[in-house]
């Protein structure tokens, strides 16, 4: 007998709307799997609000339940590595997509999926980071692999004030960096200052004239949530030998560039795709964000918000219009 659980569920219409509603599902309706989790903690994250409202690039099949997030306990586990009541968990691969996600009670995944909770990490505080702070993560061991240090000079943030870049300008200044956080809006002055940006740049700022190839050096490196023309002018103003970290498209999915910032200054431009991302990084860069990496701060950047707040929520985070993190509490 399965276990009744609630969920957020997404439904196509006969008219090609989608739907959204709170419903009763049972686990026995979730995919198989090695790993049966009680979700705590789920987050909202741009992908979510596209699963959320029928983007197929996202999700193909409804009725569906997004949530590409998920912490909690092993409530079932028939792979080794993992018991009951252990705190667990799963960001990316499929989960939320084309697998039933974290905006319901309980997921069933692949036991590869699953990571360990560890260090000052708690279900609650491991998705206050979320895809969005794995993400941040990922680009900030991009940066320091590449041999970038705070001595080198001020890297930027861009959509600084949306999840990944709130945590991105969270995790530079925390690990000492100068942090350049270019921002659409003014109410997020204060919070990105609090999180320790050293500057605050407004989006107009960052678009630089556009006929030229090359503009001056300003930052060694840059963190892009955005794409588009920032992520254009973020190239054209990377110092020699500096590396541009690209994760999003909030702006645009295409971009323009010469060819001259990388065979003049060597610039390096780096995809991250959090979503496949193998299980030792996955498993290096939560340990990191669970010990060394560990902002306290972050804390005050977070909304939480339960499954039947989520729709205003979902709402906000299509227009752009999210400040920090929402993270979902599940049960009450
Ligand atoms: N590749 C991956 O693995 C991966 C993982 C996570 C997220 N992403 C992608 O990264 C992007 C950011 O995700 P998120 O969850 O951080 O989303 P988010 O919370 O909505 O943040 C996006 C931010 O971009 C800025 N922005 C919005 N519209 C803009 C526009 N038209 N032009 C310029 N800036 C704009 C806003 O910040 P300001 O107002 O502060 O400028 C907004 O808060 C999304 O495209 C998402 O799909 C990719």
């Amino acid at each position: 007998m399965g276990k009744k659980f609630k969920a957020l569920v997404v439904e196509e219409q006969p008219d090609g709307t989608f739907s959204r509603s709170i419903q009763e599902r049972d686990t026995d309706s979730l995919p198989q799997g090695e790993v049966l989790i009680r979700v705590e903690y789920s987050s909202l994250n741009y992908k979510d609000a596209l699963s959320a409202s029928g983007h197929k690039g996202v999700t193909r099949n409804y009725p569906h339940t997004p949530g590409i997030d998920a912490a909690g306990y092993v409530e079932e586990s028939t792979d080794r590595r993992f018991r009951e009541g252990d705190p667990v968990l799963v960001t990316g691969y499929d989960l939320g997509q084309n697998t039933s996600g974290g905006f319901g009670q309980y997921i069933r995944v692949p036991a590869d999926w699953v990571i360990p909770i560890s260090g000052k990490l708690t279900p609650e505080t491991a998705m206050f980071y979320g895809t969005a702070g794995f993400t941040a993560a990922l680009g900030v061991h991009k940066v320091i692999t590449h041999g970038i240090r705070p001595e080198n000079g001020r890297v930027l943030v861009t959509g600084a004030s949306g999840g990944v870049g709130s945590l991105g300008v969270a995790l530079f200044a925390h690990l000492g960096y100068d942090v350049i956080a270019s921002t659409g809006k003014k109410e997020a002055h204060e919070m990105l200052k609090n999180l320790g940006a050293a500057e605050i740049w407004s989006r107009e700022q960052v678009q630089a004239d556009e006929r030229k190839h090359m503009l001056p050096g300003r930052w060694s490196a840059a963190l892009d949530t955005v794409g588009g023309d920032t992520l254009s002018t973020v190239i054209r103003g990377t110092k020699l030998h500096g590396v541009v970290t690209c994760c999003g498209n909030v702006s645009d999915v295409f971009f323009k560039t010469s060819i001259f910032p990388f065979i003049l200054r060597g610039i390096e431009l780096v995809g991250i795709d959090s979503a496949n991302q193998d299980r030792p990084i996955r498993e290096i860069l939560w340990t990191h964000l669970g010990s060394d990496w560990f902002v306290e701060k972050i804390k005050d950047i977070v909304t939480i918000v339960s499954l039947e707040a989520l729709e205003e929520k979902i709402q906000q985070i299509l227009k752009g219009r999210i400040m920090g993190r929402v993270v979902v509490k599940l049960w009450d």
